[in-house]
């Protein structure tokens, strides 16, 4: 069967590659490197072999070495291309991602402000490569170069708060100056946001996160405009060897089919919680009403932005809230005791998966303040996820007070 173009993004995350299957239902493992040649007689009836201008990455007639092409890999970067609504290739992480846009653009000058600090240290060695007073590094407030090749980089929402940016803002200052604007969209996969409606020229993803979204598969995207700059991410993918490897890409094919399913729902528990943590801000310290007060000093989510309005809604950049954001917490013992305190929330970095994780960020990133903690809502009921927080912020006062032992 044909894909749909016209049929909804859950409906296309389940069937867009069925074209490409066999009579399997669930996709086949395969974990061949290489493929049997076609013999002469089928190259002589069907010429676009791979030596022939005629072979197209995107769309292999064969597949011969699994560094170009292989079968499952196809099928992700269709479905992934048809759901992020622009031609995607796959990587084995999100920063070799983003180190693919930094070869693409080939930026002599980057506006980037905060955001993942594993993105910064990948333009640091983008910036060793080309020599360090090639390619300077302002921030996206800033005034933007005329005739330098530049590149906004715009992390939507952002690691680790989940408040968003507007990209048209930022596309509009680039355009003015004739640069690019790259967003990482890693905190809100379809169906929470659309870049390119808003004016991005690439995105990318840590795939890892949601795509994946087990917590088992390290992978990345890059989606651009057009099938040429498609053609280029492929051929510097393929000859700087970074490839994702076949038990992968089945994991991130085999995800892809709830991904809607998985946002959503994650999205909505999200939004709820912060709206409650908000709330205990402004319970006193010693009250205990609909949780404790005094622990919880301020949360972000794109929800509580003050432009929140102009952000998030049906028809505005944002759909639906991120299902991942920050809370600074009153003291740093708070921060440091609250994620081993919890039953169903998991101490681990990282987002996106189907268990709530919970992190003091300051573990991961040495300039995060202390307080700080991030939380990467996954599938649990509602319910549970509060009344784990109710009894962990409950539990840190105690071990403040003396009541129970330290951890
Ligand atoms: C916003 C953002 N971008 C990029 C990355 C890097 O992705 P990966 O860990 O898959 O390489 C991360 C990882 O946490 C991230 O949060």
């Amino acid at each position: 069967m044909a894909p749909d173009a016209k049929a909804g993004l859950a409906t296309r995350s389940i069937h867009y590659d069925s074209d490409l299957s066999g009579p399997e239902v669930a996709a086949n493992i395969s974990t061949t490197t290489t493929f049997r040649h076609p013999s002469p007689k089928q190259i002589a009836s069907k010429p676009e072999g791979y030596y022939s201008d005629k072979w197209d990455a995107s769309e292999p007639s064969r597949d011969i070495y699994s560094r170009y092409t292989q079968p499952t890999l196809t099928r992700v970067e269709r479905v992934l291309s048809s759901i992020i609504g622009q031609p995607t290739v796959v990587y084995p992480s999100g920063i070799s991602s983003a180190f693919a846009v930094l070869l693409l653009v080939r930026p002599d000058v980057i506006a980037i402000t905060e955001g993942y600090h594993g993105c910064h240290a990948s333009l640091e060695v983008y910036r060793r490569l080309r020599g360090e007073d090639q390619v300077s590094v302002i921030k996206l407030d800033d005034e933007y170069p005329n005739g330098k090749k530049l590149l906004c980089w715009v992390e939507t929402p952002l690691n680790p708060t989940g408040e968003s940016r507007s990209i048209a803002a930022y596309a509009k200052r680039a355009r003015a100056v004739g640069g690019t604007v790259g967003v990482d969209a890693t905190f809100a996969p379809p169906p929470l946001q659309d870049p390119f409606k808003w004016g991005a020229d690439v995105v990318m993803h840590s795939g890892t996160k949601y795509f994946a979204g087990h917590s088992d598969t390290l992978c990345g995207t890059v989606s651009v405009r057009n099938k040429e700059d498609w053609l280029k991410l492929w051929h510097d993918r393929t000859y700087t060897g970074s490839n994702i490897g076949s038990l992968d890409t089945w994991l991130l094919l085999r995800s892809l089919r709830t991904l809607s399913v998985r946002v959503n729902r994650q999205s909505a528990t999200a939004t709820a919680l912060a709206q409650w943590l908000a709330s205990l801000t402004r319970a006193e310290s010693g009250s205990d009403l609909d949780g404790p007060g005094g622990v919880v000093e301020k949360v972000w989510h794109t929800s509580l932005q003050e432009d929140r309005a102009e952000l998030l809604g049906e028809g505005k950049q944002m759909e639906k809230g991120p299902a991942t954001f920050g809370m600074l917490l009153k003291k740093p013992e708070y921060a440091t005791n609250l994620p081993h305190s919890l039953k169903f929330f998991v101490p681990a970095t990282s987002l996106g998966g189907v268990e709530s994780l919970i992190e003091q960020r300051s573990l991961s990133d040495p300039n995060a303040d202390p307080r700080l903690i991030r939380l990467s809502i996954g599938l649990e009921d509602f319910e549970d996820l509060k009344r784990d927080l109710v009894q962990g912020f409950r539990n840190v006062i105690q071990i403040e007070q003396g009541k129970v032992s330290k951890l």
